[in-house]
């Protein structure tokens, strides 16, 4: 017979004779430890299935040597008297650790222990180890990258509490309708639900998203340039992948958006932070030799997280830019929506004759943050390859909830459901205004709490003078049960000093009560740091 070889498992080729294992092992040791181990299971051994727990012991008696290769495993009608469980529970055993080359069948009868590689056993001993059971060695190191992103100060003070942004209110949502739409989509059983969609996207989505944004944001656009994605972080690496290449210079909002600065600088993009005003970013003055920068991130109808507005003469300021120098501009228009007061600008996009821009769209925003889609509008002549991109990269998405949501958007309810949420939040908006001015009447009257966040979008953006330390607030605010997110961890190079507190998921009436229990932390800090400053 061959011997069988399995990996780094081998029968060692010795004659399996009852007599070679009686010879160096009597013919009970197995069953002596087995019977030892079967009433004191190690660790994570205890909560096992009987047949997965009997495996488990017989590997580690196979990998701690406690019998030798060739030594013959007993019958299993054997260890099942011995071990007081039932025959048939033992075979499937025995046939689990032949499959994984730990015993291998004899010529006739029997089941022999292999020889196992000693350079394996590490190896071998880790893959054995029950899932549960823990571990003794260090964790694999993280990259460079890993490192930025898990230190990123963002992490310490999200926390999923009121005031926390990107939640939103479940009462808001048509459950009924949106039900409706689903069922009516199942009930097709179209084939095509249930497979990879076409590259890009659903086409019903795309031109349904094609009209929407035609109409309400002024993107000059076919249905074919719009290119569906699960989400703003996917389309920012779509982008990265296709257009720039490391050492490439993108100019970013300082502060800004700390996903689209994530992406880019992974995909090794020289970062090059510029200070927003209040008007957004500023169009630099290239020095004499200055390479231009491929890309620029802007959030130009709602800067994030600021809020400033850009007008229209730096917007055209922009494009020239672009054209001038070739530079892509990435407009993240991921709320404009949410406009109380006066008409909104149309896109960036809109009003590009150069094809230097894409738009980002999402509906993480206006339909529900866990439904994952959201969209590029790309310039004519990139559209296929970044559908085909998109495809190979990511894959195309749930196609079901890509044709509910096309749904909705065709029949009317997403133009709907959107005037719903704007009148709501415009509500919850002035009450928290109202509540903060309510209760911290004299911090506002010296200019020592700002509101700066025009009424646009779904979070406030307090600014806090340079004297307070806005992490130490945000933290005692976490504490009195309300999330606010420092300012400064969204900056890079700046100073900025503040809080950004999110409306969307609390009810008005809720808002009053949570500002009480955010005013006097605001009220404390404020007085702690003038007082140091006057001292
Ligand atoms: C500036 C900005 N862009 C985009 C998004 C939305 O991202 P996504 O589409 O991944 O939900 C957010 C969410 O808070 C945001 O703040």
């Amino acid at each position: 017979m061959t011997p069988p070889r399995l990996g780094h498992l081998a029968y060692d080729g010795r004659p399996m004779t009852a007599s070679t294992s009686a010879a160096h092992v009597p013919v009970d040791t197995l069953v002596d430890w087995l019977q030892h181990a079967w009433a004191h299971p190690a660790a994570g051994e205890a909560a096992l299935p009987i047949g997965a727990r009997l495996t488990q012991q017989i590997r580690r008696a196979i990998l701690d040597r406690v019998v030798p290769p060739a030594h013959r495993l007993p019958s299993t009608r054997a260890l099942a008297q011995a071990l007081r469980i039932a025959r048939n529970t033992i075979v499937p055993v025995y046939e689990q650790l032949r499959a994984e080359g730990f015993v291998v069948a004899g010529q006739g009868s029997g089941t022999y222990v292999c020889r196992i590689a000693p350079e394996a056993l590490p190896a071998v001993a880790k893959a054995a180890q029950p899932a549960d059971a823990p571990r003794a060695a260090a964790p694999l190191a993280f990259s460079r990258r890993g490192r930025r992103y898990h230190s990123h100060p963002l992490h310490e003070f999200w926390t999923r509490q009121p005031f926390c942004p990107g939640q939103f209110d479940f009462e808001l949502f048509p459950h009924r309708l949106w039900n409706r739409l689903q069922q009516r989509q199942l009930r097709r059983a179209d084939p095509i639900q249930l497979e990879q969609g076409e590259p890009g996207g659903a086409p019903e989505l795309r031109q349904a998203i094609a009209e929407h944004v035609r109409a309400t944001r002024g993107v000059r656009c076919a249905p074919e340039q719009v290119i569906i994605t699960d989400g703003t972080g996917e389309s920012i690496d779509l982008v990265a992948r296709l257009m720039c290449d490391p050492g490439d210079a993108v100019l970013l909002e300082d502060p800004g958006y700390w996903a689209a600065t994530q992406v880019l600088s992974d995909h090794g993009l020289r970062l090059r932070p510029v200070p927003v005003d209040a008007h957004g970013l500023p169009v630099p003055a290239l020095r004499q030799g200055e390479r231009a920068p491929r890309v620029v991130y802007l959030t130009p109808s709602n800067q994030f997280p600021t809020g400033g507005v850009m007008p229209l003469a730096r917007r055209l300021e922009w494009l020239q830019f672009a054209a001038r120098h070739d530079t892509l501009l990435l407009e993240d228009d991921y709320d404009s929506e949410y406009r109380y007061e006066g008409a909104p600008f149309p896109s960036l996009q809109g009003q590009d004759a150069a094809g230097r821009v894409i738009y980002l769209g999402t509906f993480s925003k206006t339909v529900y943050p866990g439904i994952r889609v959201a969209f590029l509008v790309v310039p004519p002549g990139l559209q296929r390859v970044f559908a085909d991109a998109s495809a190979d990269f990511y894959r195309d998405g749930d196609q079901i909830v890509q044709q509910v949501l096309a749904d909705f958007m065709r029949e009317g309810h997403y133009a709907a459901h959107v005037r719903t949420l704007r009148r709501e939040y415009a509500l919850r908006r002035e009450a928290m205004l109202r509540a903060l001015a309510e209760a911290l009447p004299r911090e506002f009257a010296t200019q020592r709490l700002a509101v700066v966040s025009g009424a646009r979008g779904v979070h406030l953006t307090l600014a806090l003078p340079d004297d307070v330390d806005d992490r130490a607030v945000a933290r005692d605010a976490i504490a009195h049960g309300v999330t606010a997110i420092p300012l400064s961890v969204y900056a890079m190079r700046v100073g900025w000093r503040g809080l950004v507190l999110s409306f969307a998921a609390t009810p008005p009436a809720q808002i009053a009560p949570l500002v009480s229990a955010l005013a006097p932390v605001l009220r404390n800090a404020l007085a702690r740091a003038g007082s140091l400053s006057s001292s």
